[in-house]
Order: C-alpha cells, then structure tokens, then sequence
C-alpha cells in the first residue's frame, strides 16, 4: 500500500485555520459516484463512549485499547436520540446559538462522542493504489483514528469527507477510532434552525481505489433542439486510459484514448430531461481498471434577460424546503422513507426541492433525478446567530474564513454536479453577507458554468444570478412583477436595484406552514401567471421536526424546543411543515396541491375550456373523467374527450348534458387523472380537479316576522326542543347545552405571533391577535340575560354578552319557532361599538354531553372533505362528506384551531353511525352560509394545551356554526391575514333548521 502524506496533530479546532480543508489525509472533494471499485460499508454497530468536554484522553484512539466495557450505539445515528437520554438530549434554537457567541470558541461543556470498530479487509485490497475511507455526514468536527495512528479530521457536517488511509490498513482486522466533538468553530458555520443533533449521522465506507482507476468524472449535459450533448470531464491518470464512456440506449461508444482526446460530444435523437418527464440515460466511463455507472439527464440550464429556462423554456418552482428530519432518526436517512417521502411529494403537485440547507444524503439526489424535481441545492452553511451582534464577526466577513467556506462550497457542488435535477447552486442561508460568499460563487461560476448561483441573503445583487427574496407579501411581488420592484428595494443605490430588477425572481421560502395554515396560497399562485419574472418558490417547510417522546404517562407524542429542558430553545417553530412530524399531509399540503394543479379549468356555458400549465410536457399521460351531483349524490358520469394539449396549449371542449335537479344542488365536476400508474402514483390518481354551480338560483325564504311577544319562562316545548326559563335544555330527548355566543378560536401559531410585519393587514405591529383576543376577554365571555319572551309556538331570548373588565359587548338574539316544515333557530349577532381588533369567529357553540348514545361523528353536504377557511378553501369541493369526530380535528402538534368547515347546506350529526339530529344552514340575507366544527374539545380547552397529550379528558361533543371565521395568513413568519379574508366586530345571523328522525 502507498504512503499516505504526513499526518497533522490535530486537536478540537479553536483557531478558525483548523477548519480549512486538507487537515491530515484528507482528499479533495470529488463526486459521489456509483462504481465497481470494491467498497466496505461500516455501518453497524460501533463500540461508543459519551464524555462531557472534549478533554478526555486519547488513549482510546490506541489499537490495543481496551472498549468492552463501552456501549454500543449503531452507526448511521445521532448519539442524543439513542439510549433513552442516556447520551444527552436534544437542543433545538432557531437563530440563537445554544452557546455563547465567542467565535470561534465553543464552550469546554462539549460533549465528546468517542467510537471504535473493527472491521475486515481482504487480502486482495493489497493491490489498491489507495484505500479511502469516507465519513458522508459527521456533526459537527471530527478525528480519526486507524491502527492508532492519528489520520486527520474534518468540519463540515453534511459533507463528505475522504480520508487516505492506504500506509495504515492492512489485510485482516483493522480499528478505527473516531472522536467527534457536538461543538466546534464549524458549529458557527451550522446554525440552521433545526435540532442540533450530534454524531456519525451517514454512512461509513472503506474503498479500494484501483490503480488505474476513475477518480473523477462530471458529464455535464446539454439538450438543444432535440439534440443532447455530453461534455465530459475525467480526472485519472495518464496511465489508465483509454476511458470508455458508454450510452447504450443511445448507441453511444466513445474511446478516449489519452486525457486530450477527451471532448464534448452530441448526441441524436435524444429525449430531454425535465422534472415532469425525468428522462435519464444509464451511462458508464471506465477504463481496464473501473466502471463508474450514472444516470444522464440531458437538459439545459439558463438564465435569459429576467427569465430562468431549462430547455428554452420557464420554469415555475411549485417547491417545498425539505429539511431531512424523522421523529427518531433525526437527519439519519432511510431510502425508503426519502423515496416514499418524494412520491408524496410528487402526488401533491410539487415539482421543486431546496436542500435547506445543506446538502442532503447523496442518495436523494439519485432519488431526485428519477421521480423528476427542480432541485435548488444548498451549501451547509448558516450563521443567522451574528445577526442579533449586528453581524459583527461574521465568518462570512472575515478573510480568516475564507477557506473553511470554500471548502464548504467544493465538497457541495464536487459531489453531486452529475445530478441533472440539480438546476441551481446555493450559498447556503441566512449568513448576512460578505467577501468570503462572493468568493464563493466566484468559485462555482469558474467550476460550472452551466448553473445559476442563489444565494437570498445577497440583498443587492452582487454575486448572485437570481432575485431572491423569502416571506415576501403578495402586493410586494406584484411590484416586483410589474414594475420592478423600487421600493421593495428601497437599501439599493439605483444601480444595485436596477440589476436586481433584471434578474429572474424567485421566494426561496414563503408561505410557512406552521399550525394551522398557510393561508393565501392562492394569491401566491397568481402572480406567476401574472408575472414572467416571477418564478414561483419554495413553502417553508416540507415537515414538522418532531421527536417523538413520551409524556409522563407514557403517551407517546412529538417533542418540540424546550421539551428536553434546553437552555435557550425556541419552541415549536421547528413544527412548521406540510406534513405532521408522522408524515400525515396537512389540509395546508392538500391546499398546496389545488393551487399549484398543472392544469386551468375555465368553465363556459355550454363548454370548458382546459389549459395545460406544465413546463414541457403534453397531457398523454391524463385521462379526464365528469361527473354530475346533487346534493352531493352522483347521477351522471362519464370521460370527458380532449386533445392531447401541449405545454401552454389549452381547447374548449363541449360540456356533456347536464342533468339540472329542480330541488337540489346540481355540481358538475371534472377530474384529471393519470391515465397509468407512474413510479410516484397509481392509475387513477387524482392531478387536478374543478368544480362548476350549475343549479338554477334559488330563493332564501324570508324568516317569519312576529310582533306578538309577550313576556316568557318558565318550562316550554317547541317541536324537538325542550326550553327551562329560555334555555334550551334537550334535542329530540338528548341533553343540550347552549347555543351560546363563541367568538374565540384557539389561537393558530399564525395568530399567536407578534410579529411587526402587519403592513397590508389588521395586525398591529409587536402584538400577537391572540394577546389581543385575550385582553379584550374574547375566551372568556359571560352572558346576562336580558329578555326572555314567547309568541304561538315560539321563544325569544336576547343576551347581552361580554367579558369582565371590559365595556363592549354583543347582543344576540335568538328566536326559536316551530313552522311546518320544522323548528327553526334564528341568531342575531350585533356587536356593540368599541372592540378594536379582527374576531376570530362569530359563532355559536352547543354542548352534547356524552349520555348513552355520544355524538361522535358527523355527516354533511358543504365544502370538505378537509377543513378551510377564508383565505384557504381551494382544496375543498362541494359535496357530501362522513368523518367521525377524531378525524374532524388535525392532531397540530401545539393544539390549535382546527377542523372549520366552510359552506355549510346541512349537518347530521351522528352517533354510533346513526342520525342523531339534523341541521339544515340557511343562507343569510348576502347569501352566505356558515361553517361548522365538531370537536371533543371547547376552543379555551385546546387553547389551553401546549401538546396533544395535555388536553383533558372529554365527556361532551362541541358543535360551532360560525357565521364567518378569520383567515389564517401566515404571520408567524410573513405577512398576515390579508384585508379580504380578515373578520371584523359586524353584525352577522346565523339561521338554523333542526330536525330528527321519528
Ligand atoms: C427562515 C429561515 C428558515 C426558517 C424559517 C422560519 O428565515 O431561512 O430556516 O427558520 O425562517 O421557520
């Protein structure tokens, strides 16, 4: 075996020179490639001890130590998710660093991770001209050891690292020995927001290296009217060629037979590549020595004017920020996970990843290059914590960083520049600005001139070659659409703002998913119609990051900042994904998916006309299929013929007759699915959908006006109801509490932040609603009964409703009356002057205590199947719906509001599967109809609760009719509530007919 080169003493880095690469063996960063060199993986379990600094002795690093009295933790893992706390817990901050910022120093409290394996070589690996042992993810710095002697060590968490250990190895049994420090200057460069997770978190492999062999190949790709291009790049030495690259399928032979003969070449009657039609070509280089297998993907990447092309034309991101989170593994990857985890993403219309924010497992990209993405693919880098000094000492800003950053920048784009889903190169996140980023996009221009450079946190254009903003508002893009954005670039000189404004546009994060929401997607969507320039974006974020704990009592649930005791922590802002921590898509997602659907609907008379807003492929792989409804109950059906519509293309085709009912409501519908199953959905999978009212207007019967009251009390019955002193007290002999006036919702993480970003809304800046509601008594409301009256076969109340302390109030007035067809509750809601903030709902909320038959389920026709409110109601189509009441409410990990379904005809609610009662919704005198939820909990209850497992015990089922509900916005990080979906103190009517089987 090779000599290795001289071994460099290296100890826990506290000079920021420590970082730089090439400490020991370390070799320089190249791809991640798939190749028939022989390769062990040492995965598995490893012999490991925890230590609280990082001053432990070595002694362990030694071959003969003794480590049978260690323990044993499996290799992929983080040590703090494994034996139970045994190793330490969990931290989770957000900007703050959970030590003190003194860079490059990190506090002596350093906990140590120590591990050793043996592991095998055979004897035949003699001959490799080299042996690499390769490390594709450590957090965060790290030594080793092989046979004893001290190899090297390396930072950069999410990278890879290899290391040449050929003078150490030898046939038979060898020992590594690996110390991994949780913090090092290289923590100042990972301040993401996410779990700090320490450990060997990827895989381990030893490789023999051939003589020979291939240590490098990147082939670029390029597809140009219908022609592909290869432009190949092989680092080997002389002596290994001839290199051969072949492409089957393409009938593709090249034999390079020195380094110079190496040269681009075209390739006919290819088929691009794209994320809608992943079309990828198995290819192999070798030479006598090795074959090194990739999948090509021929497309080409560009930027013209303010436009962002692949293959000549715009892209539009449809994206999610895909943190690699698990609520046991934490960023430990699982293939299987990650490919089902992409499927999904697929089946709701995601077209676009952003590795927020570092790269991910290498395998992803794989994954990512076959189901077909746009990927946007980040540095590890992060230094959000400098903000809060004013950035002072940034690393970004320091010339003494300069190299551990360009490191970072080498390992990300050497390893995965194969991958034609990768589209973009970004810096990394939130790490102010600086020399050190221009110099490192300065780098990725020379080294790959065949991708833009990304990179938000560069506000004035400098280095980077798009437009990128997060959290934008929708008024702010328009601008930035239409005109370009002058006073949205307001800390630009004209220059700076010019050159900003000629860029391709993108949000790099907006419409973050925390809780319940986000709301206005729809908006969002919009304005990449409008607008060339605007090139869509990424929500932040595609999961929540929950652990998964244990409360006191055993009941397993998802731990979030502060649940591990952390010293700073940040609470659950970490749960801010589409997908619940146990992979359960939100309604958000769902509204995700209706929004960003690849096709337009726009419904005529007697035709609809279908428009085909894919990137580049035609519709061939849909089929489209109506259907006809009333009240919810199919009647007609059938498939809807199109022509195969190209990308932009769009046809009217005639609407098939359609069935009108005289008495109920007659919804035409139209579905298109895949036509054959894919490698993400099967046949039949719903891609988009839309809706057409085609009932003929009906009129609201007018209420029946009395003026025969007279005083009343007393005990009465009307039909069903049963009354003591004007209360009600029994439905069709169940026991009834309420109606009583409910203007509270618990408060979403949306309305539980005090942000000052309240421009275009009803929010005041640095005050949460929440805080607002609760000062003004909204969750705490009590009633005086002012009037209690009666007329032939009615009852009158009127209630004056307010919260100590406070002088506003509410009138309500509730009429109940028995009529022909039924009895019929009519609510008169009147806020009286002096409330000063947006109400989260107008409602009135019943009680159903659980007697022998509890309520426990719903039926109704209006819109679902999901919840929606004002600004979130794209995904819920009119129709007939079942769930039980469980499956009414989403488990949000902070319990929230939840469970409002908009547009209300009629409700059974049910017991055991059966009707209990019915309740039909009539429309108010605007025509609007109200919602509904039906919850285990009271709003003040789930407010109450921070997780799941502390909501108390329930013995009732609450139903709420809301006469309107506030917006969900999404203000806990970005604008809020916009002025449209915002609700105001205002006089509103709820009017009800309830009935039950005989
Ligand atoms: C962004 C940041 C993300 C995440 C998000 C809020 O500013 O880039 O990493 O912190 O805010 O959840």
């Amino acid at each position: 075996m090779r000599k290795s080169r001289d071994l460099l003493s290296s100890r826990l880095p506290t000079h920021v020179s420590d970082l730089a690469p090439g400490r020991g063996a370390l070799r320089p960063a190249r791809s991640w490639l798939h190749s028939d060199a022989p390769s062990r993986s040492l995965d598995g379990p490893w012999r490991f001890r925890l230590s609280p600094t990082a001053s432990e002795a070595e002694d362990f690093a030694a071959e003969g130590f003794d480590d049978r009295g260690w323990d044993s933790v499996p290799v992929p893992s983080h040590w703090v998710l494994q034996g139970d706390g045994a190793y330490g817990r969990p931290v989770y901050t957000n900007i703050r660093y959970p030590f003190p910022l003194d860079p490059p120093h990190v506090p002596d409290e350093n906990p140590t991770g120590d591990y050793r394996r043996h592991f095998g070589l055979p004897a035949d690996w003699s001959d490799a001209e080299c042996v690499v042992l390769r490390f594709d993810g450590v957090e965060s710095f790290f030594r080793v050891w092989v046979n004893g002697t001290e190899i090297g060590s390396a930072s950069g968490s999410r990278l890879a690292h290899e290391f040449d250990v050929t003078s150490v190895v030898r046939p038979g049994d060898n020992v590594v020995a690996v110390r991994v420090h949780q913090w090092s200057a290289g923590s100042y460069l990972e301040d993401q927001d996410q779990w700090w997770l320490p450990g060997i978190f990827r895989d381990v492999t030893v490789i023999a290296r051939p003589a020979g062999g291939i240590e490098d190949v990147w082939l670029r790709t390029g597809f140009d009217d219908g022609q592909g291009r290869v432009d190949p790049e092989v680092t080997a030495e002389p002596a290994a060629f001839p290199v051969t690259l072949r492409i089957p399928e393409l009938g593709v032979e090249r034999v390079w037979a020195t380094p110079a003969d190496v040269a681009p070449l075209d390739v006919a009657g290819v088929e691009p590549w794209s994320a809608e039609r992943p079309r990828l070509y198995d290819a192999t280089v070798s030479t006598a020595a090795e074959t090194v297998s990739l999948r090509l993907g021929f497309r080409t990447v560009e930027i013209s004017g303010d436009r962002f092309l692949v293959n000549g034309r715009r892209v539009v991101f449809h994206g999610m920020n895909r943190h690699e989170a698990h609520p046991e593994r934490g960023r430990v990857f699982d293939e299987e996970h990650a490919r089902a985890d992409l499927a999904r993403m697929k089946r709701f219309n995601v077209n676009a990843i952003r590795t927020s924010h570092y790269p991910p497992h290498p395998r992803l990209l794989d994954l990512a290059d076959e189901l077909g993405f746009w990927v946007v693919l980040e540095c590890d880098l992060e230094t959000h914590g400098f903000e809060d000094a004013g950035w002072a000492g940034n690393p970004c800003d320091d010339p003494a960083w300069r190299e551990a950053l360009l490191d970072r920048i080498r390992r990300t784009v050497e390893r995965d520049k194969n991958h034609p889903s990768v589209v973009i190169w970004s810096l990394g996140n939130e790490a102010g600005t600086g020399g050190n980023l221009a110099a490192m996009s300065a780098w990725v221009h020379a080294r790959d001139t065949g991708r833009p450079v990304h990179y938000e946190g560069d506000h004035t254009g400098e280095y980077t070659d798009v437009y990128s903003r997060m959290y934008a508002s929708v008024p702010e893009i328009e601008q930035i659409g239409a005109e370009g954005a002058r006073s949205a670039l307001a800390h630009c000189t004209p220059a700076q703002s010019a050159r900003q404004r000629a860029k391709p546009f993108l949000l790099c994060e907006y419409a973050h998913a925390m809780g319940n929401g986000p709301g206005g997607l729809d908006e969002y969507e919009a304005l990449v119609h409008a607008y060339p320039r605007v090139h869509g974006g990424f929500v932040w974020e595609w999961r929540d990051h929950g652990i998964l704990a244990g409360a006191p009592d055993g009941t397993p649930y998802y731990a979030y900042g502060g649940d591990f005791g952390e010293v700073v922590h940040d609470g659950n802002f970490v749960m801010d994904g589409m997908l619940l921590s146990d992979d359960v898509p939100t309604p958000g997602l769902h509204e995700f998916k209706a929004v960003a659907q690849p096709l337009r609907f726009g419904f005529g008379d007697d035709g609809v006309t279908v428009t085909n807003l894919r990137h580049s492929a035609d519709t061939s792989d849909l089929r489209f299929r109506w259907r006809v409804e009333h009240d919810g109950t199919p009647v007609d059906g059938g498939d809807l013929e199109l022509p195969v519509l190209g990308p932009g293309g769009s046809a009217r085709v005639p609407l098939p007759p359609i069935r009108v009912s005289p008495d109920a409501e007659t919804w035409f519908t139209v579905d298109a699915v895949l036509a054959a199953g894919t490698a993400w959905a099967p046949e039949g999978h719903l891609v988009a959908t839309a809706q057409r009212d085609a009932s003929p207007p009906r009129a609201v019967p007018a209420a029946r006006p009395r003026t025969d009251w007279r005083p009343g009390g007393g005990t009465l019955t009307l039909g069903i109801a049963e009354f003591v002193d004007g209360s009600l007290v029994r439905l069709a002999g169940r026991a009834v509490t309420g109606p009583r006036l409910e203007l509270f919702r618990a408060p979403t993480d949306n309305d539980e932040s005090a942000s000052d970003r309240v421009e275009d809304s009803d929010a005041v800046a640095g005050v949460s609603h929440a805080d607002l509601w609760r000062r003004d008594g909204l969750d705490r409301l009590v009633t005086r009964r002012v009037r209690v009256e009666q007329a032939a076969r009615s009852l009158r109340t009127i209630d004056r409703v307010a919260a100590a302390g406070s002088a506003p109030s509410v009138t309500v007035e509730s009429v109940w009356s028995l009529g022909d067809d039924g009895l019929e509750l009519l609510v008169e809601i009147e806020p009286s002057r002096g409330w000063r903030t947006v109400w989260p709902r107008i409602g009135i909320r019943f009680g159903f205590p659980d007697g022998t038959a509890p309520v426990d389920g719903a039926e109704w026709f209006g819109l679902g199947p999901l919840e929606s409110y004002p600004d979130s109601l794209r995904a819920a189509r009119t129709g007939r719906f079942t769930a039980g009441v469980g499956d009414l409410s989403v488990g949000y990990a902070r319990p929230q509001e939840t469970g409002h379904r908009s547009g209300l005809r009629r409700l059974t609610l049910l017991s055991g599967g059966t009707g209990v009662l019915h309740v039909e919704a009539v429309p108010d005198r605007s025509g609007r109809r109200p919602g509904f939820t039906l919850s285990r909990h009271t709003p003040q209850q789930t407010a109450r609760a921070g997780h799941p497992f502390e909501l108390p015990d329930s013995t009732t089922s609450h139903l709420i009719i809301d006469a309107a509900q506030h917006g969900l916005g999404s203000r806990s990080c970005g604008p809020d509530v916009r002025p449209a979906f915002a609700l105001r103190p205002e006089a509103r009517t709820i009017r009800l007919r309830i009935t039950a089987d005989r």
